[in-house]
């Protein structure tokens, strides 16, 4: 019981590292441009935004950047994507709100935070002031809210790009979520295009939970995304063998951590696919879902994402960002890549 999933991941992470010591590849790819000293070039381009490497935080993992300062400089990332914002305050759901499950975690915090106004007016700046570049992550009920937070963040401090959460709950449409349709999913992010500043890339953060990823993607694609992120986590509950209840409050939360790293990897692999095949444009990825390791960031470029977003594992490991960082780069130098752009999706070849 070491690493907050039960042990499972950490006994799953050694195993993994022992069959992938860099040795020889029979198979190494050409690399392309090796910066002097053998230097990688890890940049990559999410819209019109170039981050200088891939790594991100993941939505509601990491607040607004203040807690992760403590531990490296937000600037250090390629950017840090904030917990998802509402119009307004809010509280979250009823505790407990956490739990713990074999090689993951269930929440079902309810999307707790400031509201716009006090994220703009203090932790934006804050950010900025520290040279973080910014994703936000936004959501509502309704359409209405997010053209409102989208108008809000015009000209807002070190913003290079808006994620638009819509796997949350559609209130109009009896609670639905937003990226289980793909009518719904192409509304927001219309409207989100629409408004938003036309310098700042809109990126579609999408729900496993549906029959078919590709036709949710395809549709936000065609609605103007720049960019995809995915994936949010899997509904899920767990019952207590002792009180014989749902230890959650709320009775379901979002699955997250290790548990869900293949279904995310599958869900980029099937969408980066659909775009090689002329289904849909080709934007950049953000992929996500179990990171732990930089192995685990390289699995998710090999299927055909440009960057990775960093979740559950910051709990127990603060400054994981940073060292995934590394640990990417050093996985890539030792498979013969010369940039990360080589890399993205070279599963398919
Ligand atoms: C405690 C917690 C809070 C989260 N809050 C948000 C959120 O506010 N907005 C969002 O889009 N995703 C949220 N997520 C989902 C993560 O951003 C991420 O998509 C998911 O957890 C998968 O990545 P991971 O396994 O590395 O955590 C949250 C996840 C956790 C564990």
């Amino acid at each position: 019981m070491t690493d907050g999933y039960g042990g499972f991941a950490d006994n799953f992470a050694d195993n993994f590292a022992d069959n992938e010591d860099a040795g020889d590849f029979d198979d190494a790819p050409p690399s392309t441009i090796m910066l002097p000293g053998g230097g990688i070039d890890l940049a990559t381009r999410i819209g019109s935004t170039l981050l200088p490497n891939p790594v991100t935080t993941a939505s509601g993992c990491a607040g607004y950047g203040k807690e992760l300062a403590k531990f490296f400089e937000p600037a250090a990332i390629g950017a840090v994507v904030t917990k998802t914002i509402m119009p307004y305050p809010r509280s979250g759901r009823a505790t407990p709100r956490m739990a713990e499950t074999p090689s993951g975690m269930l929440n079902s915090i309810g999307l707790q935070g400031p509201g716009i106004d006090a994220f703009v007016e203090r932790d934006l700046p804050w950010l900025a002031a520290r040279g973080g570049r910014t994703i936000v992550s936004i959501a509502g009920g309704h359409v209405d809210d997010f053209v409102a937070l989208a108008e809000r963040l015009k000209g807002a401090p070190g913003v290079v790009g808006i994620e638009a959460n819509i796997s949350c709950p559609n209130v109009a449409n009896r609670g639905q979520v937003f990226a289980c349709n793909p009518a719904t999913s192409y509304d927001v992010i219309r409207a989100v295009r629409d408004v938003a500043d036309p310098q700042v890339p809109v990126l579609a953060k999408l729900s496993p939970d549906v029959t078919s990823i590709v036709d949710i993607a395809r549709a936000c694609v065609e609605a103007g995304a720049d960019g995809l992120s995915m994936i949010n986590t899997l509904l899920g509950m767990a019952i207590d063998p002792d009180t014989m209840k749902p230890v959650l409050a709320g009775i379901t939360g979002g699955l997250s951590g290790p548990a869900v790293r293949p279904v995310a990897v599958r869900c980029v692999y099937q969408v980066h696919a659909a775009m090689l095949d002329g289904q849909m444009a080709q934007v950049p990825i953000v992929g996500m879902g179990g990171i732990r390791t930089g192995l685990d960031a390289l699995e998710f470029i090999l299927a055909g994402a440009a960057a990775v977003s960093v979740g559950t594992v910051i709990f127990n490991d603060p400054s994981s960002p940073v060292r995934i960082l590394d640990e990417l780069r050093a996985a890539l130098i030792a498979r013969g890549f010369g940039s990360l752009e080589a890399a993205i999706g070279y599963a398919h070849r």
